[in-house]
């Protein structure tokens, strides 16, 4: 089957201003919420990307139906059902166990295929389940899938995460808003798309409290008291921080809008850290460059610490900085795969288990390069807009999974690249 590449090379600079599109880990979770309210929500800015689609298929086995409008959503799940999620849909997309929560929370029963790893790590869902056991859930699992029951109902209870997982926080809200009582959720995630979902549950009648913080408070309330909503996704802030990063490797001034610029201060202050100029406004952010990038040290961290999925685009700006940078990947186990590529394009980076020590060089040579996950692989394609010569990016299918029009926006902004189908015959590899 011939397989679709992206080439690029090398490119004056990356100048403009990009619209951002709603964000991928607050899309995927709203969607599952809307089974919470039985009828039809709508959802907006919803990003045309495949892991959406996924999200959506995974509904409609369920037994809702829903109608994309643009970057509009409607969901009806009045129809859904208690049925089993199946493996061809979960193993595609391992966010589909955001559907879990809410699939108790409605029928008191959930079977789901268990969703496996990925490239980054083994992707455990142990803190959910602890989460929602406390809750009065019954876990066992059955030839591959999850069979989770609620015989005597969900009550409230007192949760204390182990560590501060996004996945298991929304599983855990999402099963809570029922939950006959008060519920309190300490060491939970606290990223923006956390306070989004929150949002969108308290539209759909949820009393929700805190989030966007460690500790959130949730009074449960009766599923026949909830109902469909509409609710806007929050801006992308990786996506966002994608673009940054490649205004501050060419120079810029690129500007990126419709995003909160809060929800990327740590981005922001290691974007001044290596000698960039930022600015916001209420729903943008401008980033510029004139002199050489300096290194510095990144330590990816639950937010408001620096976020794993921009550690791979900071990794290829620390590539190109005058100096030694020290980054540390403290959420995944397996994370630097992007490295090694990067390597190929004439990085010089050591690795020594979760730490990344770069040495800063002139230029990079574009190469045959594959993406191993999706934020890799946007970050090798701004890898070869600044590289000398030709790269082609193989594996693409991951950019598509969490980038709307990665290449038509890139190329708005004066990059040379473009997607081309190519035969077995021309693999580059
Ligand atoms: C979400 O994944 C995002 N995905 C990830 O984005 C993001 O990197 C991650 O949060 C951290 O911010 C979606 O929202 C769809 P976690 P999630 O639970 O929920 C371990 C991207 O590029 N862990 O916070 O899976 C886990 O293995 C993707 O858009 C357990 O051990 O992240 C990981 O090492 C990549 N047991 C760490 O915690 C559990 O029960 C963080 O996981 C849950 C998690």
């Amino acid at each position: 089957m011939p397989e679709e590449v992206i080439v690029v090379r090398e490119s004056k600079n990356l100048t403009g201003t990009v619209q951002i599109s709603g964000a991928k880990n607050s899309a995927l979770k709203l969607i599952a919420a809307s089974i919470l309210g039985q009828g039809e929500s709508i959802i907006h800015n919803v990003p045309l990307i495949s892991d959406i689609d996924i999200m959506c298929r995974v509904l409609e086995r369920l037994g809702a139906t829903v109608v994309r409008e643009g970057h509009a959503l409607r969901v009806d799940t009045t129809n859904v059902a208690d049925k089993e999620t199946p493996y061809e849909l979960v193993s595609k997309m391992r966010a589909s166990i955001s559907a879990l929560g809410p699939m108790v929370a409605r029928f008191g029963h959930a079977r789901m295929a268990m969703p496996g790893g990925c490239q980054i790590g083994a992707r455990k869902i142990d803190m959910h389940l602890v989460g929602m056991s406390v809750l009065g859930v019954k876990f066992s699992v059955d030839h591959g899938f999850l069979e989770a029951s609620a015989p005597n109902g969900l009550h409230g209870g007192e949760i204390m995460l182990e560590f501060a997982s996004v996945g298991a926080t929304e599983n855990t809200m999402m099963t809570a808003v029922v939950a006959e009582g008060h519920t309190i959720i300490e060491n939970a995630a606290r990223e923006p798309e956390i306070v989004d979902l929150a949002n969108m549950l308290n539209a759909m009648g949820c009393k929700v409290q805190g989030a966007g913080n460690s500790t959130i408070e949730i009074e449960g309330v009766p599923l026949s008291s909830l109902h469909p909503c509409e609710h806007t996704t929050v801006g992308d802030r990786i996506e966002a921080g994608t673009f940054l990063v490649g205004g501050a490797l060419m120079g810029g001034p690129l500007r990126v809008e419709g995003i909160n610029p809060s929800f990327l201060r740590m981005a922001i202050i290691k974007l001044k850290q290596m000698g960039c100029t930022v600015s916001t406004g209420d729903n943008w952010i401008e980033v510029s460059r004139e002199g050489e990038l300096k290194p510095t040290d990144i330590q990816t961290l639950p937010h408001p610490g620096f976020p794993t999925d921009l550690q791979a685009q900071f990794m290829l700006l620390c590539s190109l900085a005058k100096g030694s940078s020290l980054v540390t990947e403290n959420v995944f186990e397996n994370r630097f795969m992007f490295a090694e590529e990067l390597m190929r394009m004439g990085a010089d980076v050591n690795l020594e288990g979760h730490h990344a020590v770069v040495e800063g060089v002139d230029k990079l040579m574009g190469a045959p390069v594959s993406c191993s996950d999706l934020r890799a692989g946007a970050a090798l394609v701004l890898a070869g807009v600044a590289a000398e010569g030709e790269t082609v990016v193989h594996d693409i299918y991951h950019i598509d999974r969490g980038y709307e029009d990665y290449v038509g926006k890139l190329q708005s902004l004066g990059a040379d690249v473009k997607r081309v189908k190519v035969g077995h015959s021309d693999v580059w590899r």
